[in-house]
């Protein structure tokens, strides 16, 4: 099974707008891979003012996508907007949340909604979190990823760091008791981070929309360059178990083909 995950493609209206051309590419770049994934996620910062017109755009840009497609709130978004635009995605839906389970054997996929509105840092309010322990309460056996916007560690740079997840700790409360979760994939910071946490591995994915070029001996600043340079694909198979690669986009250099399956090829 391959859960391919996509993030912050900061839709707007504007025709020029590199973004939409970014996420295109995406899309494109996960219909060709050789084995289609089973499940796209867009983790967040799917439009970038959260108007319905940017979610119209979006929706067009996701289209060409034939598997189903899952999508919750960043920062940037419009909660209100996104239910009634994507409905009721998955199964057992928390009430004026994009909140759901998607129930994908042997794997179980936890949209989790970070959103607070009008403001750039995350939260899982009480209501989110009890959600969530009822969630994996179900299925303590089941391998379990969960997604959400904003990663539930802090970055180290410090304009990030402003707008990070206020309730890391209390979800790591959870996570700590709950050994089936695999994975928490994130998006928010535009570049791929990994880090422990309470006995799982928490990360974030590259942006669609620009990537971030932290200066880590200046960690007050920050720069972005726009591109899209990568997706990531968490792949599940009973003898590996969860394993993540990064699926790079953009320009490839010829195919050469190493094993044919039997033997190395010289
Ligand atoms: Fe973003």
């Amino acid at each position: 099974m391959i859960i391919a995950q996509i993030s912050d493609p900061h839709i707007t209206t504007i025709e020029t707008d590199e973004s939409a051309a970014n996420l295109q590419r995406a899309v494109d770049h996960l219909m060709q891979l050789p084995t289609l994934p089973d499940v796209v996620l867009v983790t967040g910062d799917c439009a970038d003012t959260g108007s319905r017109a940017e979610y119209e755009r979006l929706q067009i840009l996701l289209s060409p996508l034939t598997m189903p497609v899952y999508v919750i709130p960043g920062n940037h978004d419009d909660r209100a907007v996104m239910l009634q635009m994507f409905g009721a995605q998955g199964q057992q839906p928390l009430d004026g949340f994009v909140q759901y389970v998607v129930d994908r054997e042997p794997l179980r996929l936890i949209a989790l909604d970070t959103n607070v509105p009008g403001r750039g840092e995350g939260a899982l309010c009480t209501e989110r979190l009890a959600w969530l322990e009822a969630r994996l309460a179900e299925a303590p056996t089941r391998p379990t990823i969960l997604f959400l916007h904003h990663p539930p560690f802090l970055t180290g740079l410090a304009p990030l760091d402003k707008i990070r997840l206020l309730d890391a700790d209390a979800l790591g409360a959870i996570i700590a008791r709950s050994p089936q979760v695999e994975r928490i994939v994130a998006g928010h910071v535009h570049v791929p981070m990994l880090r422990r946490f309470h006995g799982t591995i928490a990360m974030s994915c590259p942006a669609t929309a620009s990537s971030l070029l932290p200066d880590l001996n200046q960690p007050q600043r920050l720069a972005v360059r726009l591109e899209t340079p990568a997706c990531l694909l968490h792949v599940w198979n009973d003898s590996t178990g969860l394993l993540t690669y990064t699926s790079v986009i953009g320009a490839h250099g010829p195919v050469v083909e190493l094993h044919d399956g039997e033997k190395w090829l010289g």
